[in-house]
């Protein structure tokens, strides 16, 4: 049998199962989850705080080990991998970007964005990081420390030191969640337009508006994808979300699964 690995498909898991055992009663982040991300999309990932959103965007990262199931990143078996071969793969293919930016304070824009290559032994090529720092809206802000820079200023060089070694897929776990208006609209213009280039984004969210700049909204609910919004507008997901989080109250109140 000859395996055909579809070009257009960036991330894929099949029947993608979390359980944590932590001594109690088993909780099920993830129930067979199949998602299929096509390349250079900017897909939106929603749901009710506890559905299981930051455990599939770790176990689509390789960052966790899924209990069963199989996550495909491009040719690359992410959870058949070891863990050399899954270290190399999340330097070299997964960029991640944190809701509190993880910059280190002490060092300048392009030290903090040039760290990973750095981690790698690799010397960076500084020209190329000053061509990504001005992609990004701060070419004029390289030698800044991130104290001196605005929310949306940090954030956007998280992005860029997480678009350094030019991975295939992008997932920022909610990367507007601690910035104001402004500095969310810079953050989500610019990942709008790194996916209209041809990189893969996956971001989860909890505002509407910001998923509005998806091509895709993906609805969570207990560990399964409930429904789908394709070209969403705000006001859409904001209604979606709404009835969600209803359910979820009702399943609370109720004790029953949804
Ligand atoms: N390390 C862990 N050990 C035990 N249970 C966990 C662990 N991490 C997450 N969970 C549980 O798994 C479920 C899914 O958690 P997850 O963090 O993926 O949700 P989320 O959708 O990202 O929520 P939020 O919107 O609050 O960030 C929750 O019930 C959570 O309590
Ligand atoms: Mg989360």
């Amino acid at each position: 049998m000859t395996i055909t690995i579809d070009k257009t498909v960036a991330l894929s898991t099949t029947a993608l199962s979390c359980t944590y055992d932590t001594g109690g009663t088993p909780i099920h982040a993830l129930r067979s989850v199949d998602l299929t991300i096509r390349r250079g999309s900017f897909t939106a990932i929603m749901g009710p705080s506890g559905s299981g959103k930051t455990t599939l965007m770790h176990c689509a990262a390789g960052l966790q080990k899924p209990t069963s199931g199989s996550v495909h990143l491009g040719d690359s078996e992410v959870t058949a991998l070891d863990e050399k071969s899954l270290a190399r793969l999340r330097r070299v293919a997964i960029g991640f970007v944190f809701q509190s930016f993880n910059l280190l304070p002490a060092l300048t824009v392009i030290e903090n964005v040039e760290l990973p290559v750095r981690l790698e032994g690799i010397r960076p090529d500084r020209a190329a990081t000053e061509r990504l720092l001005a992609r990004v809206g701060l070419g004029e802000r390289t030698s800044h420390r991130p104290p001196q820079l605005s929310g949306g200023q940090q954030q956007r060089v998280a992005i860029a030191r997480a678009l350094i070694a030019e991975p295939a897929v992008v997932f920022a776990d909610e990367p507007t969640g601690a910035l104001d208006l402004r500095s969310a609209r810079e953050v989500l213009t610019l990942l709008r337009e790194l996916a209209d280039a041809g990189q893969t984004i996956i971001m989860v969210t909890h505002d509407p508006a910001a998923a509005a700049y998806s091509d895709e909204v993906l609805f969570l609910a207990d560990g399964r994808i409930v429904d789908r919004l394709p070209d969403p507008t705000s006001r859409d997901v904001a209604v979606r979300m709404s009835a969600l989080l209803d359910q979820a109250e009702r399943a609370n109140a109720t004790g029953v699964a949804l």
